[in-house]
């Protein structure tokens, strides 16, 4: 908390009046890619993945991005991680554009960035135990941390998601797809992040597990106060956790609401659509 009112305080001395920026601002990003053609593998013309895209993120509060497969949702989650580089726009990290920081710069506002995928498996190394797998990046982050602090720390972190002190010499084959997702998470919060970007992270789950892994991001937020970016491709997985929905097509917002409004009240056809087609998550 003291770390937290420092913050405030900072950014309060460099901003004056306007402390209350949000967590992240993101504003008229574009990310577009370049189209290959002919033998020679020469740029013909460009994808716009992202085509203008502007909105905030409230510290401790999740965003919910929507659309249809394709429509640029991992693309907006990638370029705010700085892990594909913007064409042209902002992203506003309590104020400041992180897309020009150097890697050098920007590298302690690294770990405060973490991202959720939807295949916790393709992203979990098979020949790393549990242990292994979370102690990673306290190793990089936290270099000073001792052998001792760090297996005290995976022991909270498998207590945080919900898993036995003894995953942890176990391999990530040995659990179910529920359990490996609750592993990514935990791997997301071992440098204690302030914003996670959580990439359709029930999308390859079963419905029954799909709430158990919603419930526990919740719950992992109201703790630990950490603001999300929560992507699905259906309005009904986002329903229950966002406050404000955007919802993306073919790289543009076509809507950007509160929650509660988005469902009472759609206003585009495309968003009415996709509210249709889909079945409600069991909660
Ligand atoms: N690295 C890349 N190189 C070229 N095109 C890409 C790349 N990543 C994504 N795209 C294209 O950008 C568009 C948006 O993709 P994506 O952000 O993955 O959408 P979504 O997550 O909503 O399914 C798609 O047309 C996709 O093929
Ligand atoms: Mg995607």
């Amino acid at each position: 908390m003291d770390q937290l009112n420092e913050r405030v305080l900072a950014v309060a001395a460099r901003y004056g009046q306007s402390a209350l920026v949000p967590l992240l601002s993101i504003r008229n990003l574009h990310t577009w890619f370049p189209v290959l053609g002919g033998v020679f593998r020469r740029p013909v013309g460009e994808i716009k993945a992202v085509d203008g895209v502007s909105f905030d993120i409230e510290a401790g509060k999740t965003v919910g991005l929507v659309g249809e497969s394709g429509s640029g949702k991992t693309t907006v989650g990638r370029t705010i991680l700085k892990l594909t580089p913007a064409t042209s726009g902002q992203v506003l990290y309590e104020g400041e554009d992180i897309l020009p920081m150097s890697e050098r710069k920007f590298r302690p506002l690294r770990k405060d960035m973490q991202m959720i995928f939807q295949d916790p498996f393709g992203s979990l190394n098979p020949r790393m135990t549990i242990h292994a797998i979370l102690a990673e990046p306290l190793e990089i982050h936290f270099p000073k941390m001792t052998k001792g602090e760090r297996r005290e720390r995976v022991v909270e972190l498998l207590r945080q998601v919900g898993l036995p002190a003894e995953s942890m010499g176990r391999y990530p084959h040995e659990f179910s797809g529920g359990q490996r997702q609750r592993i990514g998470i935990a791997r997301a919060l071992a440098v204690k992040p302030r914003f996670i970007v959580c990439d359709e992270p029930v999308s390859a789950l079963d419905v029954s597990v799909q709430a158990q892994i919603v419930n526990l991001l919740q719950d992992i937020q109201e703790q630990l106060g950490i603001a999300y970016l929560f992507i699905a491709h259906d309005l009904a997985v986002v329903e229950h956790v966002s406050d404000h929905v955007v919802v993306m097509h073919h790289g543009h917002i076509v809507e950007s609401a509160p929650a509660a409004a988005i469902y009472a009240d759609p206003q585009h056809d495309y968003t009415k659509k996709l509210l249709a087609a889909v079945p409600r998550l069991a909660a």
